[in-house]
């Protein structure tokens, strides 16, 4: 038998939706309660469950193989990776917001703004001509211009109901964000088979 092929999952709520269509195509797993490694049924698969923001380093090293992340994760890192496949759930998009009664013209200096994805939002900014200040948080970003931390934020917005708990709002949608299957390019070359052989087992209808 073959050694199974090696993917990250992120934790969180992509996860559940990576398990269930995984489930629809005929592959089960779970992960015993605080494991972070776990095998499909078959052992074809072995799983990482890993931090979002961590999973490309994970592939970049070869460490897993493969991994399923939105483009927001991808591009923040800076890594090159095949991207495999694209998948219909999980999509969002990474938008400016802030308060309602902000205004853009009225700052007055640069723009300050408040993200965990502070390469995607310097590149895009810097592209605009439009300076800003960057502010690095790792989570909860919705509560910067709550609090007058920063009147904006750069942040993945999904139903948008985030935002609305916190009397925010979309100003500017700087990119569309799909999910994808990724795949270290030296692993690849090596698993292709085997790869693609999982990707027609994956594949949405
Ligand atoms: C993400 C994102 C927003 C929220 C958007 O956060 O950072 O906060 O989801 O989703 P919505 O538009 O459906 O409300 P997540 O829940 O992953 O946690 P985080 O704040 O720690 O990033």
């Amino acid at each position: 038998m073959s050694s199974p092929l090696t993917i990250a999952l992120p934790k969180g709520r992509l996860y559940d939706r990576v398990q269930k269509h995984f489930e629809t195509k005929g592959i089960f797993f779970e992960f015993e309660k605080r494991k972070l490694v776990a095998y499909d049924r078959e052992e074809n698969l072995k799983i990482y469950l890993v931090k979002n923001s961590d999973l490309p380093t994970y592939v970049a090293h070869g460490i897993a193989g493969m991994g399923i992340c939105g483009e927001d994760v991808i591009l923040e890192s800076g890594h090159h990776f095949h991207k495999l496949l694209p998948f219909s759930f999980g999509g969002t998009s990474l938008s400016l917001a802030g308060l309602k009664d902000f205004s853009m013209e009225d700052r007055g200096g640069p723009l300050t703004i408040a993200t965990s994805y502070t390469e995607m939002t310097r590149r895009y900014f810097h592209d605009q001509g439009i300076p800003v200040k960057i502010i690095k948080l790792n989570g909860s970003v919705e509560l910067a211009p709550v609090l007058g931390l920063a009147p904006c934020i750069v942040d993945l917005v999904e139903t948008g109901s985030t935002l609305k708990a916190n009397n925010l709002e979309v100003f500017q949608k700087l990119h569309d964000i799909k999910v994808h299957l990724i795949a270290n390019p030296a692993y690849y070359k090596i698993h292709y088979k085997a790869i693609n052989k999982f990707i027609g087992q994956i594949r949405e209808d």
